[in-house]
């Protein structure tokens, strides 16, 4: 999705790192408790440092739901996490995105129009009434609105399998679930197969819905058969992370452990000792053994960060040649600095918002997961 940032004026596009340093501190301490700054795992550390709180994308917006006295909340991360503060905070409070082409390209992967698209042409083959639609939180908010219309729920890497048991009607949810027969799952298809797999089901179970091919690719018989429908959708930095990189690791490291994001590929994280949210990751290195080598399949300034944080422990990424994630790092001291001075000036720049009828939808989405999970 085309997002324009307005190009820095050259006070800050300039300014080396001590007067950056130096801006930030004075306009965060001007602003007081009026200002709250979050900032997702994935953040550079100059970044980082800044943060009043750190976390996974789900947890930063309850925290920002929680901090009601706060009025601004600058958020140090990307797009779609921006949003779900502001559907989760209150009318009071601004939500603010540092560097407005700082999206997420998997988001970007499924827009309103083609999963409107694609659930049209599901009707003609299928009942609708019976596939529940699910989103990864790593989407728009507008997408989040569909499922919630369409009786589905929001999930987040660490509770898709509670949402997607509810879904189909399993589990200890088999009381509270709408009982369908098929989901939809958008816009990670990594985290579905995964989530799928860790089900009992199998490839056979799941189809990849691609969403520039008519009926997704699929022929009637497929799309009839199969339980997992699943958008043809990926991060690019967890899908580079493949078997070979755990074989290598394992070869020098026998006694090395592996720790993987769902957002990983099925073969990758089939062969990791553990897989889990960002959140799990960092609870993950904190409990294993002190003195453990472990290899990490997520974004490197998560994994630099493990590794500087926990000196008794060895963290290092499961792919060697690093690959930070770019959106994320748009977010820079420069456009740091930049929205909190124009805050102590009193103007809000680079507010995301979401109109009042999607904001309902989305919240009514997110509800449903958080009753579920
Ligand atoms: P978490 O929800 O685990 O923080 O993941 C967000 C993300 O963008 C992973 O690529
Ligand atoms: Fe999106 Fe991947 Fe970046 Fe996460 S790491 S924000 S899924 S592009």
């Amino acid at each position: 999705m085309f997002r324009l940032q307005t190009p820095l004026p050259e006070r800050y596009a300039t300014a080396d790192p001590d007067a950056l340093e130096a801006m930030i501190a004075s306009a965060r301490a001007e602003l007081g408790p009026r200002l709250f700054i979050l900032g997702h795992h994935y953040q550079r550390d100059d970044v980082m440092r800044w943060a009043d709180a750190r976390g996974d994308s789900f947890q930063l917006s309850r925290l920002a739901q929680q901090r009601t006295d706060a009025d601004y909340i600058v958020f140090c991360g990307v797009h779609f996490m921006a949003e779900s503060a502001d559907i989760l905070t209150g009318d009071h409070q601004q939500v603010i995105l540092p560097d407005l082409n700082a999206g997420c390209s998997m988001a970007d992967m499924a827009d309103l129009e083609s999963v409107e698209e694609a659930w049209e042409a599901l009707g003609r083959i299928v009942d609708t009434d019976r596939i529940v639609p699910i989103t990864y939180m790593n989407s728009a908010a507008a997408l989040k609105a569909f499922v919630g219309r369409h009786g589905g729920a929001v999930c987040t890497s660490t509770n898709a399998r509670a949402v997607l048991e509810w879904a189909l009607g399993q589990g200890r949810y088999s009381d509270a679930g709408p009982q369908g027969d098929q989901v939809l799952f958008f816009p990670d298809q990594h985290l579905g197969r995964n989530t799928g797999h860790a089900m009992g089901f199998t490839e056979a179970d799941m189809r990849v819905w691609n969403p520039h091919l008519e009926l997704g690719g699929l022929e009637d018989a497929d799309v009839k058969d199969t339980t997992f429908l699943l958008w043809k959708g990926h991060c690019s930095v967890h899908q580079r992370f493949r078997p070979a990189h755990v074989e290598a690791f394992r070869a020098t490291h026998p006694n090395g452990l592996v720790v993987t994001h769902p957002e990983c590929a099925h073969d990758v994280c089939e062969l990791a000792d553990a897989v889990g949210s960002t959140d799990f990751i960092v609870r993950y290195i904190d409990e294993a053994p002190t003195g453990s080598t472990i290899a990490v399949g997520t974004e490197i300034n998560l994994v630099h960060r493990l590794d500087a944080e926990t000196p008794e422990k060895t963290v290092v990424s499961l792919d060697p040649v690093i690959c930070p994630c770019s959106t994320m790092s748009r977010i820079d001291q420069q456009h740091l600095a930049w929205v909190l001075e124009n805050l102590v000036d009193g103007r809000v720049v680079n507010r995301i918002t979401v109109d009042d009828d999607t904001a309902h939808w989305a919240r009514v989405a997110l509800q449903r997961m958080l009753d579920i999970a």
